[in-house]
């Protein structure tokens, strides 16, 4: 059979747009046939393209042609169809439907393309296993929901783009090609057939060509940008991801967050219609880790970590009294009206907070006059009613304990309490709890390689007044470095540059990177700083994760067209695959069994 031409015929109407307005216009669509139902006689048929659904209906009294055709016509078909918009007739009006109170009386309708049966349904019902869904990956991106997510992650960059040109940002492009910068991931390689033996790295940000885009005095930049990581996989990292990326030239942090906290609420307002109210918080590093035990709290709930440390320090449970004795913390949490949860959960939370590396978990029933608990017996009336006081604790309510070392408690109650606002619901998708964590350590410690690493990156300035720390306690000095919390994700991280040379060389030293290995990996940085660079900073946000958040998407596969699996595959193109021997010999490259 064939297929009919589209000749002539011109689309006046995407499906979904049309309203009670067109009623009595002559019309034509083209689309995607979602289901056909025969009712004696009639045929409806619901047609649709990204903008939704409408129904058309063939009487065979008014076009018997096209009616025949209709009979044809099966799910996923590519129609093309003209007739009159009418109202529906009493009674079979779909107020569920944004088209449900009209319908096309069909006049002309072309067959335009057949369709194997899909391998499912391309609706919002079904569901669908998620590696069929990434093999078949155009049929559902016909699916509602992720026609939705793209056409929202559209709008997102239209804004942004629209936000920086008004604040005179330009949108210069950097090479893809390029040399390693060190974000702290593997990088991808890629051999150079002109250059034997040698490789270009894709970048994992255009951190270094930025910076640059300063020393040449372009004063504002911002780049929609592929980055490229080999890392590790979860649900909100891809190997390939989007930045947006900016630099600006003579300002200071407040400045570069202020302008970031404009763009973003111009992106909530477009996306969702949603006002932020501006300034966004602020916390340091220090204090969001005090009080929330992690550099990304999830601020759409209190259930703040609280230190006891000392409360506990003289108590006759020589597991606190130990760990504070030796320079630990020992900290707490009140799940307020937790007293519910049952020993399952209670050992489902001790399992969680060793994957963090946490040693045990005490847990506290409070009742009423007393603790039901097994470390109950080890506290006075007086200690017991010091800490009821301190945690705020009422009858009802959980409390939970960890000591460790500073940096486990923290991180692995920090976690727990993320952890327990999901179950507990306090992690609403609809409320947007925006901070911005500043003062990070300008170095960590690396106990594998005996070493200092950046905690940002190599280019990151600390602050004026922790300087001459650099050259006493180098652990201690902060980084004049920024990042955007939102609902517990980091959706942006950024800081002012270092732009004087002798500090840049001071930094490498530090990080423990010689003289010749830094010009080797970063000379022409190293050179460009002698030539005028002007005091810069930036930031980047990862839009992908933004684009989880606007569009309250758990996986970040379902904010991305084409995105890759946790092992880094393209289940569509079955990318990376392997190349045949000649492509190799022209690289110059030999495959070797890999050493595990
Ligand atoms: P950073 O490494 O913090 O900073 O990256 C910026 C933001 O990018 C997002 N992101 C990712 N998103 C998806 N998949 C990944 N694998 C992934 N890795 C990072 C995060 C993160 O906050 N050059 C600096 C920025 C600067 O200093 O200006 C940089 O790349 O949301
Ligand atoms: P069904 O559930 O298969 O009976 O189909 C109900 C759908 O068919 C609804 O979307 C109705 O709008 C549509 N429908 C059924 N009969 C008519 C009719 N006579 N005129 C217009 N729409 C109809």
């Amino acid at each position: 059979m064939l297929n009919d031409k589209l000749g002539n015929l011109v689309r006046t109407h995407r499906c979904g747009d049309l309203t009670a307005e067109q009623i009595g216009q002559d019309i034509c669509v083209m689309g995607w046939v979602q289901r056909r139902r025969d009712h004696g006689g009639l045929i409806f048929i619901d047609l649709r393209d990204r903008e939704g659904i409408i129904q058309l209906a063939l009487d065979p009294d008014r076009d018997l042609a096209s009616h025949q055709k209709a009979e044809q016509v099966r799910n996923e078909y590519v129609l093309a169809a003209r007739g009159k918009v009418s109202p529906r007739p009493e009674g079979t009006v779909n107020p569920k439907m944004k088209t449900g109170e009209i319908e096309i009386e069909i006049s002309e309708l072309l067959i335009l393309n057949r369709s194997e049966t899909p391998p499912f349904m391309v609706d919002e019902f079904t569901e669908v296993a998620e590696n069929i869904r990434l093999k078949y990956r155009y049929l559902d991106l016909r699916r509602p929901a992720l026609q939705r997510n793209m056409m929202m992650r559209h709008l997102v960059a239209k804004t942004v783009r629209n936000y920086f040109d008004e604040q005179g940002f330009i949108e210069i492009e950097t090479p893809v090609l390029t040399k390693s910068t060190p974000e702290g991931a593997r990088d991808y390689l890629v051999p150079s057939r002109v250059n034997t033996g040698n490789f270009y790295a894709l970048p994992q940000s255009p951190q270094l060509f930025k910076q640059l885009l300063m020393v040449s005095g372009f004063d504002r930049y911002f780049q929609i940008v592929k980055c490229f990581r080999d890392e590790d996989l979860r649900a909100d990292r891809q190997p390939e991801f989007t930045q947006l990326d900016c630099e600006m030239s003579f300002v200071n942090r407040g400045q570069v967050m202020d302008i970031m906290e404009g763009m973003i609420a111009k992106v909530f307002k477009a996306a969702l219609g949603v006002e932020l109210s501006l300034p966004m918080p602020r916390l340091t590093y220090a204090e969001a880790l005090d009080r929330f035990g992690v550099d990304n709290p999830d601020l759409r709930f209190d259930m703040e970590l609280i230190d006891i440390t000392r409360e506990v320090a003289d108590s006759q449970f020589k597991v606190f009294a130990s760990v504070a004795a030796d320079g630990g913390l020992v900290k707490a949490l009140n799940v307020k009206g937790g007293a519910t949860f049952s020993r399952k959960d209670l050992d489902g939370f001790t399992d969680f907070v060793k994957i963090y590396g946490a040693k045990g978990l005490a847990w506290v029933k409070v009742k009423e006059g007393e603790w039901q608990s097994p470390i109950a017996k080890f506290f006075t009336a007086d200690e017991l009613s010091v800490l009821n006081e301190k945690l705020d604790a009422e009858v009802g309510d959980l409390l939970l304990f960890m000591a460790d070392s500073a940096s486990i408690a923290n991180e692995a109650l920090g976690r727990l309490r993320g952890h327990l606002g999901e179950k507990l619901g306090f992690a609403d998708k609809n409320v947007f709890k925006f901070t911005w964590v500043t003062d990070f350590p300008l170095l960590e410690w690396d106990g594998e390689q005996r070493r200092h690493v950046a905690v940002h990156h190599p280019f990151t300035a600390p602050l004026e007044e922790d300087i001459p720390l650099l050259d006493t306690d180098p652990g201690k000095a902060r980084a004049q470095a920024y990042d955007l919390v939102l609902n517990g994700s980091e959706i942006g991280g950024g800081s002012i540059r270092i732009h004087d040379q002798s500090v840049q060389s001071r930094m490498f030293e530090l990080l423990g990177i010689g003289e010749e290995e830094a010009r080797e990996k970063f000379g022409f940085l190293l050179d460009a700083l002698i030539f005028g660079a002007p005091p810069h900073g930036g930031i980047a946000f990862g839009l992908d994760r933004l684009m989880m958040i606007l569009t309250g998407s758990d996986s970040i596969r379902d904010v991305i067209a084409f995105p890759k699996t946790q092992k880094a595959t393209c289940l569509l193109s079955e990318a990376p695959n392997h190349v045949d021997d000649k492509q190799l010999q022209e690289l110059g490259v030999r495959l070797r069994t890999k050493q595990q």
